[in-house]
């Protein structure tokens, strides 16, 4: 026993030593059947198609089933992912799932996942709203860099639309259901994960907030969902929020790019949280970059929290929008207020 034990501890020191990088080695996306055009919201709200488009860029979104719940959307992502990482469920160490919508306090999302996919490992749940994705694409590369897991099965979201206020018309045209994911692994060493930003200024907390509680408010029963009125919403303050990332995107980037001690000019592809189109312009600005090199996908799904940047990286990877060598920015902004840039080599 004592023999087997020395063997098992002295095999994953050899492993660890090796040198490697931590990348993404395998993507996929859901999004949920039903799509919600900017027309049919004009049945919830006085809105416009024009004015959603010229202000924000998004044209439509989709909608989870009443039934359906952000594991399920979780769970479709993940298989995806781990079919083109060509890595099994067995094989996965560690999960964690980005998400502002989880069922419950717990079990977390990633437990049922975990269930669900039928791995044997450990899981959590990250909460750091759109920035999430960032967040949690970075502590998976550590666990991977330092050997500790092979393989991390990482998963952005959501399902916003239960917890969108469809009265409102300063906030329901922006959101939309979906999940993203991609399995972190080894990858040679000079690829993967080189360099991060991960921020937060709490004194915004207030500026975009979804109570955990049930607040006493009174809630819209004209859900395009047909279900009862939920118990907790998204509030936003958007002129300020919109400022806010307006700044912390191009900046964010530009710190984990200086981290990764990469020059701007030499990024191939920016991926970034995908909330609307003139914030996402004037990061590519601050970075020089032209929009050929930035990939937006907002006009089909609005914003989707968490998971904007892994269906947006997985749409770009099947579109060959990334290839081996190629330098890819990932760069979020979210409630908190939070950011979170990545920088990758692509394996
Ligand atoms: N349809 C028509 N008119 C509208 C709508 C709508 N859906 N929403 C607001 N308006 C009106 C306002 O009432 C206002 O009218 P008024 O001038 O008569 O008062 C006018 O349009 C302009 O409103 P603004 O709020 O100044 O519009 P703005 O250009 O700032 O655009 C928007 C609003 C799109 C919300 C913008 O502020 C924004 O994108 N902010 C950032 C939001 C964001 O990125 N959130 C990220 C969330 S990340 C996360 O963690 C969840």
């Amino acid at each position: 026993m004592r023999l087997v034990l020395i063997h098992r501890v002295q095999t994953i020191l050899n492993d660890s030593n090796q040198k490697h990088g931590a990348g993404i080695i395998g993507v996929g996306r859901y999004l949920p059947q039903r799509v919600l055009d900017n027309e049919a919201l004009t049945q919830f709200v006085e809105t416009s198609d024009e004015w959603i488009r010229l202000r924000t860029g998004i044209g439509a979104r989709h909608l989870a089933a009443r039934d359906e719940k952000t594991v399920d959307l979780a769970e479709h992502a993940a298989r995806k992912a781990l079919e083109n990482a060509q890595v099994s469920a067995e094989e996965i160490g560690l999960i964690i799932v980005a998400t502002s919508t989880p069922e419950a306090a717990f079990p977390s999302t990633a437990s049922l996942l975990q269930h669900r996919i039928g791995a044997k490992c450990g899981g959590f749940d990250l909460s750091a709203a759109c920035s999430g994705f960032t967040y949690a694409l970075a502590t998976a590369a550590q666990f991977v860099q330092n050997g500790i897991y092979r393989n991390v099965l990482v998963v952005g979201a959501e399902t916003l639309s239960r917890i969108t206020d469809w009265s409102d018309r300063n906030t329901c045209v922006l959101f939309g259901d979906g999940a993203g994911a991609v399995v972190v692994g080894r990858v040679p060493e000079g690829y993967g994960v080189l360099g991060l930003d991960l921020g937060s200024d709490g004194s915004g907390g207030n500026l975009l907030k979804v109570e955990a509680f049930a607040p006493d408010i009174e809630y819209s029963k004209c859900s395009p969902r047909g279900d009862e009125p939920q118990d907790r919403r998204i509030y936003q303050n958007g002129r300020e929020v919109y400022k806010f990332a307006v700044h912390v995107m191009g900046e964010s980037a530009i710190r984990a790019l200086q981290n990764a001690n990469i020059p701007p000019e030499n990024v191939d592809l920016l991926v970034p949280h995908q909330a609307n189109i003139r914030i996402i312009e004037s990061a590519a600005e601050r970075l020089k970059l032209p929009m050929e090199k930035v990939f937006v996908n907002l006009e089909k799904y609005g914003n989707t929290d968490a998971a904007t940047i892994p269906i947006a990286l997985s749409e770009a990877r099947e579109q060959g929008r990334i290839a081996r060598d190629d330098i890819v920015v990932l760069v979020g902004f979210g409630g908190g207020l939070s950011w979170g840039s990545c920088v990758l080599k692509w394996w």
